[in-house]
Formats: C-alpha cells, sequence, structure tokens
C-alpha cells in the first residue's frame, strides 16, 4: 500500500458499509496494515486481550458464513477472538483502578 494518508475526519465523513465485494483477493500489506491498525487500540494495562485470524481459505469462510447464519461471500474475514480471563477486570480493585494506579478519590 502506498504511503497514502487521509484526514481523519475526512475518513470518517465518507466512509460507508459494505454489504457487496469484489472477488478480487485483498493483498497481504494491506491486510498487516489493518491488524496493525486494530493492534494499536488501547486496553487496560495494556492487557491487549485478544487475537486476530485473518481466513482467506474458502472452506473456513464458508464455515463461519453458516455459523453466523450470514449471507456475506467477502474475499478475506478478519476474526477478532476475545480472551476475556486475560482481560483486567473492574473488580479486580476497590474502585476498579489498577493496584499501581491509585484511586484517586
Ligand atoms: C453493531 C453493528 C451491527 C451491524 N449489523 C449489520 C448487519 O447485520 N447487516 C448489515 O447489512 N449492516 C449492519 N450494520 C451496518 C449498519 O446498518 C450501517 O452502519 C448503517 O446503516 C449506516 O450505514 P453506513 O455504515 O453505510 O454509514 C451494522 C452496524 C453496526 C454498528
Amino acid at each position: 500500500m502506498g504511503a497514502r494518508t487521509v484526514d481523519v475526519f475526512e475518513a470518517i465523513r465518507t466512509r460507508r458499509s459494505i454489504r457487496k465485494y469484489k472477488e478480487k483477493p485483498v493483498e497481504k500489506d494491506k491486510l498487516l496494515k489493518i491488524i496493525e491498525a486494530a493492534r494499536l487500540a488501547p486496553s487496560t494495562l495494556n492487557r491487549q486481550p485478544w487475537s486476530f485470524v485473518i481466513v482467506t481459505d474458502s472452506v473456513v469462510k464458508e464455515k463461519l458464513r453458516s455459523t453466523c447464519n450470514q449471507d456475506w461471500f467477502a474475499p478475506v474475514i478478519i476474526v477478532e477472538c476475545a480472551f476475556p480471563e486475560k482481560a483486567f477486570k473492574a473488580q479486580d480493585t476497590p474502585c476498579g483502578r489498577p493496584d499501581d494506579d491509585p484511586c484517586p478519590f
């Protein structure tokens, strides 16, 4: 992917939901950039309690499609797997903050 940059507000303003897809495979560098953007999302204590699986195999995609009862046929599916046991839980500390981040109240 080139070094094209887009103003954030312009990207928000012009984005739209896509419901029809081309057969064309998505380039690996684009997929990696998407994953990199997702990976940079903030999480409590930076635990990042998730992983991402890029699915291009047609058999696996079909299983996902039918399991999710969807009628979409995207060339690539990115599955985000959540790991709740790895995530920080608000009830872990009295005021819902990490132990090394003292409650200010
Ligand atoms: C949580 C969530 C679930 C959605 N589920 C569907 C869906 O099942 N099918 C669908 O066609 N669009 C779905 N959408 C897309 C919305 O219909 C779409 O965002 C809305 O119509 C506005 O259109 P736009 O995204 O093109 O601006 C979903 C959007 C969100 C945020």
